[in-house]
């Protein structure tokens, strides 16, 4: 086993420079298995590079990776596993405030004990640095710690601290077409070239570029990818069938860094591949199907992680054509799956994209939760049922979908997009951390509850903050959790995600599902740090990079959609403004602004009833005037253009001044990267500017359309007269 070499690919955040610390040491990997391998094989190509040694067994070591089931462990190794294992491994699994937001890493002393599949202890003794894990998964992620801290990791000595991860399962989504799509291309939403996957009708081929992504994932955590597309068309329903050995080729690809592949399946895969008359979810020809079917996956891949399906939704076939249920849908595949362990990821993004925008009474967002709320309990448990972070679609600002607090007694996954569809198509810098970790940390019962992040962990997390004296909804026993996933960013492009800056929201989504707790500042220093390692000026280029990106979500959010109402995006590509671009369409997305006002009415009072979705105390809070966040307003209300904000200035005002405070940062954003230049590497730091430049002109055409259109609507002026086209 070598490590994938791509020399026109950027590195991202493992360059070799990112190894030096690790490589110009001694190191000792003791253990067995294809994973410890992976290991050595890092090792041993970074101490050819920094020339480190490769430690034998009796040698002396500054590093040991080990397993504990290894023999004989040196010293320091074996004092390690010889401590009392006392409370420090309960702190090990999660934190104090009984949430999982701040889970997954516990201070300890004798820490080892119960590691799992993927914990791993760190600790340093008497000069020695130690990684000790039960698998060989963890000593995988125990390396990439040891990678992340670089020098530090061989400083002063360290207190073992045990680490696992939050989520069990941290998948990527790939919504990757083996056929060039007619409209949405080779990956749809994809804004990074072409697939890693697939071209032009066929498997890429060469896999070197796939092993090198699943290596660079497995340095952040995730461990599970699915490689088609949600909507499956005709050709990629084959995967299933007759194309499985393009499939198990990528298993065999990214296996060797802890991933297991997933595949999205076509809910009448029965009829298109069986010949069956019928995909009826309770047919019994049906589920024989389905069941030879996935026995011949399980021959091929053995450690196949599942099915994902989108069903009835947006034109995919599925379980209501013959008069069922998701959950009769998802338990079908569900029980298939069970014998050889696998899961089915069943997506709750439901709703009706044929209604009538004169109908007031139908509202998008209220969709998942009135088709999925009344199926809780009735769900497998290998059925996870994986909902979108907010109700409408991956929306710059959008509520905590309310179906998160809604299913107790079912395995969720919370849905994030790391493609930047609504976000700026990876032509704009937008950092997503600092949005994902608002979801993550939000309380659908209120303070003393869980968080979304201890509910996609499930089990254990929302039981701890039980005893804390949180309230989730009644009913049921608490299902395990589903774990986070997101829609991946990454093509054939030479920096993997278009813009070279889109690369730390991948980054930062395996780490928060690691870790939900982490600070996106943290978090982004982290990759800046890796990422750059080998930069002349490393402190200005972060300071310059922590400018431009800290904030750059909520700079986008202010030159695009106000207040939380959403879309206002070009129909189709969803890139640009196009105020009114949805507002007469099947979509459900609209907005409803007339001459006096502006806001969809989701109130219960005298709007939809979707706050009504919501425990207390958010049911209320949204639905009061007085209590409604301000960056949400136009979600929940339909309010007059003079209506003050919590902020003290007029919607309208607010309006203005957002979209003239947003693109004049977008200006500033661009001439600290020029200044930046010669700190990075200069094609590099060419494809930045020129994606500055874009963002620039667009944030401004954003900035005019927006403006003159809630001016002229309104006729309200701008208090301080500035231009208004
Ligand atoms: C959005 C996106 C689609 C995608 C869908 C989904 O609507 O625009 O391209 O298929 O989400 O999540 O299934």
């Amino acid at each position: 086993m070598t490590t994938p070499d791509l020399t026109d690919v950027h590195p991202a955040w493992l360059p070799p420079e990112a190894f030096r610390a690790i490589g110009s040491r001694r190191t000792l990997v003791l253990g067995d298995g294809p994973l410890v391998e992976t290991v050595r094989a890092e090792v041993a190509q970074a101490c050819a590079r920094y020339d480190g040694t490769v430690a034998a067994p009796g040698d002396e070591a500054d590093l040991v990776l080990a397993l504990t089931t290894a023999t004989p462990l040196p010293p320091a190794a074996q004092a390690l596993l010889d401590e009392p294992a006392d409370a420090a491994s309960g702190a090990a699994t999660g934190a104090a405030s009984g949430t999982a937001s701040g889970a997954a890493s516990g201070a300890a002393s004798g820490a080892v004990g119960g590691l799992g599949d993927e914990g791993y202890v760190l600790a340093r003794l008497g000069g020695v640095t130690v990684v000790l894990a039960d698998a060989p998964a963890g000593l995988l992620y125990g390396l990439f710690h040891v990678v992340r801290l670089g020098e530090q990791a061989f400083g002063a000595d360290r207190p073992a601290r045990a680490h696992r991860p939050a989520m069990r399962r941290r998948m990527l989504d790939h919504w990757d077409n083996i056929d060039v799509h007619p409209v949405m291309g080779q990956v749809e939403r994809g804004y990074s070239g072409g697939s890693i996957f697939w071209r032009d009708g066929a498997a890429a081929g060469d896999l070197t570029r796939v092993r090198a992504y699943a290596r660079l994932l497995a340095a952040t955590g995730v461990n599970a990818i699915s490689v088609n597309n949600v909507n499956v068309h005709a050709t990629e329903a084959h995967l299933l069938t007759d194309r499985l050995g393009d499939v198990a080729a990528i298993a065999d690809a990214v296996r060797p860094y802890g991933i297991r592949v997933h595949l999205s399946v076509n809910f009448a895969s029965p009829i298109a591949l069986g010949g069956l008359a019928t995909a009826d979810p309770l047919d019994e020809d049906v589920r024989a199907w389905w069941a030879a079917t996935t026995e011949r996956v399980y021959a091929t891949i053995p450690d196949f992680g599942g099915y994902v399906v989108k069903a009835d939704s947006e034109g995919q076939p599925g379980p209501f054509a013959y008069g069922r249920t998701h959950a009769d849908g998802a338990n079908l595949l569900a029980g298939v799956l069970a014998p050889y362990g696998g899961v089915v990821h069943w997506r709750a993004f439901v709703y009706n994209h044929r209604q009538d925008w004169r109908d007031r009474s139908t509202d998008r967002a209220r969709a998942a939760f009135d088709h999925f709320a009344p199926l809780d309990g009735q769900f497998h448990d290998n059925a996870i049922v994986q909902v979108k972070h907010g109700p409408l679609d991956f929306q710059t600002r959008e509520p905590v979908s309310p179906v998160i607090a809604a299913m107790p007694a079912t395995r969720l996954a919370v849905e994030l997009q790391v493609t930047q569809e609504y976000t700026g198509q990876q032509r704009h810098v937008c950092y997503l951390a600092p949005m994902w970790r608002e979801v993550l940390g939000f309380r659908p019962w209120g303070q003393d509850g869980p968080d979304v992040a201890a509910l996609a962990t499930g089990g254990q997390a929302v039981s701890r903050s039980l005893a804390d004296g949180g309230r989730p909804a009644d009913g049921g026993g608490l299902a395990d959790g589903g774990g986070l996933v997101a829609v991946s960013n990454v093509g054939d492009d030479r920096y993997w995600t278009g813009h070279p800056l889109a690369q730390a929201n991948l980054y930062a989504f395996g780490r928060l599902a690691w870790v939900p707790g982490l600070d996106p500042t943290a978090l982004l220093d982290e990759w800046i740090g890796l990422t750059f390692a080998a930069g002349p000026d490393r402190e200005a280029l972060g300071r310059t990079l922590h400018e431009m990106m800290d904030g750059s979500w909520r700079t986008y959010e202010r030159y695009t959609a106000p207040l939380g109402v959403g879309f206002m995006v070009r129909p189709g590509h969803h890139y640009g403004p196009d105020v009114d671009g949805y507002e007469y369409t099947p979509w459900g997305t609209y907005h409803f602004a007339d001459r006096d006002g502006v806001g969809v009415d989701r109130t219960r009072a005298t709007g939809t009833g979707y706050t009504g979705q919501y425990p207390q105390p958010w049911s209320e809070v949204y639905e009061s005037l007085d209590t409604c966040p301000d960056e949400l307003l136009l979600f929940f209300h339909h309010v007059p253009y003079g209506h003050v904000l919590q902020s003290g200035s007029t919607v309208i005002q607010h309006i203005y001044d957002t979209h003239f405070a947003g693109a004049e940062q977008a200006a500033q954003t661009r001439l600290r990267w020029e200044k930046a230049e010669g700190l990075v590497d200069p094609a590099l730091w060419a494809r930045v500017k020129e994606r500055l430049d874009e963002q620039v002109r667009s944030a401004e055409e954003w900035r005019d359309q927006v403006n003159a259109y809630f001016f002229r609507k309104s006729g309200v002026p701008d208090a301080h007269g500035r231009r208004i086209h």
